[in-house]
């Protein structure tokens, strides 16, 4: 059986003498969180207000509300129809998506589809705001692959606060398949949406996006509980896991040694499945995995745990094995035709430096760059042909010290990872994705086509405090 040791969280100075006690106790409650006694819970699917023949139509409202992630203690939080994460919109490949956003709360804000192929009007560019009161209909045609994307606030400046105090949720976008019956679903399909979050001593979540580096959490929230637990029957899950915090990347691995089964990445599967001890996943990054609890007996406890180094290091859930089941899943050896794109039919090659530039300032703070210019929504930085082939390579040059993980992201396109330092990708990379990670020295090249729509797009860090300040750029597809 795997062991585990139940590690308590400590909170700074004196709070860290206090171990958790009565919820009624609200700063040591705050401080003191309790690992693996919260259930997971998983996201409401969100259901369409109407639909016809060709669309389903949604209604959400964002909006400020009251609730509980460390136990015993109501949290403000700013979401998606008042819950933290947002509902779970499903959708299905061919069929078009309405989600009317209304913004009930006090700031403006904008909604971007994280991996759709959505029209520039719906995309969410970061000015695109929608004032307090204000509604948009965002029409998206989910002609994309399936693939779990999710829905987040994108608005400039502020995406970083926004998204942290909660305006982030699933969109499982869906395909029928002999592949998606053999492998496990319904109830065994589970998404995790992970996150790291700073708690005030009275239970509030604490923004501090230490001078533009990032802000990083001390509790590590999935679907929006700390430290979660979820009992599981002996047999195989599919796990949809996202990493949503804004700058902490993770590296995922069980507690037990057993071997991660990917089968998926940012935009759907992967042409096989990819075996691996460890899984890295960068702010903004999909993996899908299959654990087959069946190897345990029941009774076992294996911790899913995170040991990126300089980023989150420490436990993330546990899974409590605790029934028998039969298994009636596989994990086919073939996931999806995969064809390469050749670098001999790109048309041109383009070079993004992710960099940054000291403030003036005391202490001197940072801006983030990409090839040395600051976000300006009214410079087009690059302009692809609609349905040309293109290489984009990603470079991350540190500057004075200021040496961060860079994980870039494209909208509208998805795309291949050609080389990573001059090598063969990752073996998690040999999919299509959207987000990739740029390591601090890195350079990364990858390919895509610019297919579905003209129109104005972005390039960025998804480290949401380099986002904001200022490591964007605009892209028009022409
Ligand atoms: Cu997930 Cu431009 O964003
Ligand atoms: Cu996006
Ligand atoms: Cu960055």
């Amino acid at each position: 059986m795997a062991q585990v040791d139940r590690r308590q969280f400590l909170g700074r100075g004196a709070a860290a003498l206090l171990s958790f006690t009565s919820p009624l106790d609200r700063d040591a409650a705050a401080h003191s969180v309790p690992e693996f006694r919260v259930p997971l819970p998983i996201p409401r699917v969100l259901q369409p207000e109407r639909s016809d023949s060709s669309a389903d139509y949604y209604r959400i409202v964002q909006r400020e509300a009251f609730t509980e992630i460390l136990p015993g203690i109501r949290t403000r939080i700013w979401g998606y129809n008042g819950s933290f994460p947002g509902p779970t919109i499903e959708a299905r490949r061919g069929r078009t998506t309405v989600v009317t956003q209304t913004n009930q709360l006090g700031v403006p804000t904008v909604v971007h589809l994280h991996g759709g192929v959505t029209r520039s009007e719906f995309d969410g560019f970061p000015t695109d705001t929608v004032a307090p009161g204000d509604s948009r209909a965002h029409q998206y045609d989910n002609s994309g692959r399936a693939a779990t994307l999710w829905y987040h606030d994108h608005s400039w400046r502020s995406s970083g606060l926004n998204q942290y105090m909660g305006l982030a949720g699933f969109y499982l976008l869906k395909e029928d398949s002999d592949i998606e019956e053999r492998l496990p679903h319904g109830q065994y399909d589970v998404p995790l949406m992970i996150q790291d979050r700073t708690f005030t001593s009275d239970g509030q979540l604490e923004y501090d996006h230490q001078r533009h580096h990032g802000v990083t959490g001390r509790v590590v929230l999935v679907n929006g509980a700390p430290w979660p637990v979820m009992e599981v029957a002996a047999r195989r899950y599919r796990f949809r896991i996202l990493n949503a915090s804004n700058s902490n990347a993770l590296r995922l691995a069980l507690s037990s040694h057993q071997p991660l089964v990917l089968i998926a990445t940012d935009q759907g599967f992967l042409p096989k499945p990819v075996v691996v001890s460890t899984v890295g996943l960068v702010p903004g990054e999909r993996i899908e995995l299959v654990v087959d609890f069946s190897v345990y007996p029941i009774g076992s406890q294996i911790v899913l745990q995170s040991r990126r180094a300089g980023g989150l290091a420490g436990p993330v859930m546990r899974f409590d094995v605790v029934r028998a089941a039969r298994g009636d899943t596989s994990v086919p050896d073939r996931l999806t035709e995969f064809e390469p794109l050749r670098r001999s039919l790109a048309t041109r090659t383009r070079t993004f430096v992710f960099s940054a530039k000291p403030t003036v300032a005391a202490p001197p703070g940072v801006r983030w760059d990409i090839n040395g210019q600051f976000f300006d929504p009214l410079r087009v930085d690059a302009d692809p042909r609609l349905g040309d082939i293109e290489v984009w390579r990603f470079i991350n040059r540190g500057f004075l010290g200021q040496t961060m993980l860079h994980p870039v992201h494209t909208h509208l396109v998805s795309f291949q990872v050609l080389t990573r330092n001059g090598r063969e990708p990752l073996r998690q990379e040999r999919g299509w994705k959207d987000t990739v990670a740029i390591d601090d020295g890195e350079e990364v090249e990858v390919i895509m086509r610019w297919s579905g729509y003209r129109g104005r797009y972005l390039l960025h860090c998804h480290n949401v405090e380099h986002e904001d300040h200022s490591m964007m750029a605009r892209v028009d597809v022409v």
